[in-house]
């Protein structure tokens, strides 16, 4: 098990931000928080998730139109947003990520298997951008998640081949324990979970 400062730093004290103290995110230090989350399973290996780091004024003013007026502000001064988004084309690498099992792409291509796909990289680009989280936090940075913007303009914008859509964004700094909110309460095991 490790040890009880690191779950303390992942988990319990750990907390949503919502602005940023001035110091940068480096390239070394996104290029750290991917190659942690790289690691954590998908399934069949698949690694569907596309991640965009915006850092440059020019590349969020892009952002911009797209952004909720609740997080206008906490993004454009944040360090690095990453867009969090998710290939259908992710079975194109299967060969390359799963490949000891050929067949494993057949079970994917085509029109046909479209739906199969968007379901199948939704939910492991999900679970690799909750990874992503939980990297920026090991490498005591704070992550700010964001689901609230306009996806389909967000997509227009930055994937405009269309074969990859953004899911959530997610702003990356050293966080300004000031600008943080109350906690709010969580489910707790009995609420949530059962054991059958
Ligand atoms: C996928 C996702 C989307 C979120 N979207 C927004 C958002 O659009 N705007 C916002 O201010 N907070 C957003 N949040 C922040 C949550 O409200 C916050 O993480 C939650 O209340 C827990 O806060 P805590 O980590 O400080 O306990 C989002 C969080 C996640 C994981």
């Amino acid at each position: 098990m490790i040890d009880q400062n690191s779950i303390d730093a992942l988990f319990n004290s750990a907390r949503t931000q919502n602005g940023w103290v001035d110091q940068p995110v480096t390239d070394p230090q996104l290029k750290q928080i991917y190659d942690l989350a790289k690691m954590a399973p998908t399934s069949a290996n698949a690694q569907p998730a596309r991640i965009l780091f915006l850092r440059s004024q020019e590349a969020k003013e892009r952002l911009r139109p797209a952004l909720s007026p609740g997080n206008l502000a906490k993004t454009m001064a944040a360090p690095v947003v990453a867009i969090v988004g998710y290939d259908l084309n992710f079975h194109e690498r299967l060969p390359q990520v799963f490949p000891h099992n050929p067949d494993m792409k057949k079970g994917f291509d085509g029109d046909a298997n479209l739906a199969k796909r968007q379901i199948f990289a939704f939910r492991n680009g999900t679970l690799s951008g909750a990874y992503l989280i939980m990297a920026i936090r090991a490498i005591g940075l704070g992550a700010g998640p964001m689901s609230g913007f306009d996806n389909a303009a967000v997509d227009k914008e930055f994937f405009p081949d269309g074969t990859i859509k953004s899911n959530f964004l997610c702003n990356i700094g050293v966080g300004d324990p000031s600008k943080v909110m109350g906690r709010l309460p969580r489910l707790s095991f009995d609420e949530a979970c059962k054991i059958l």
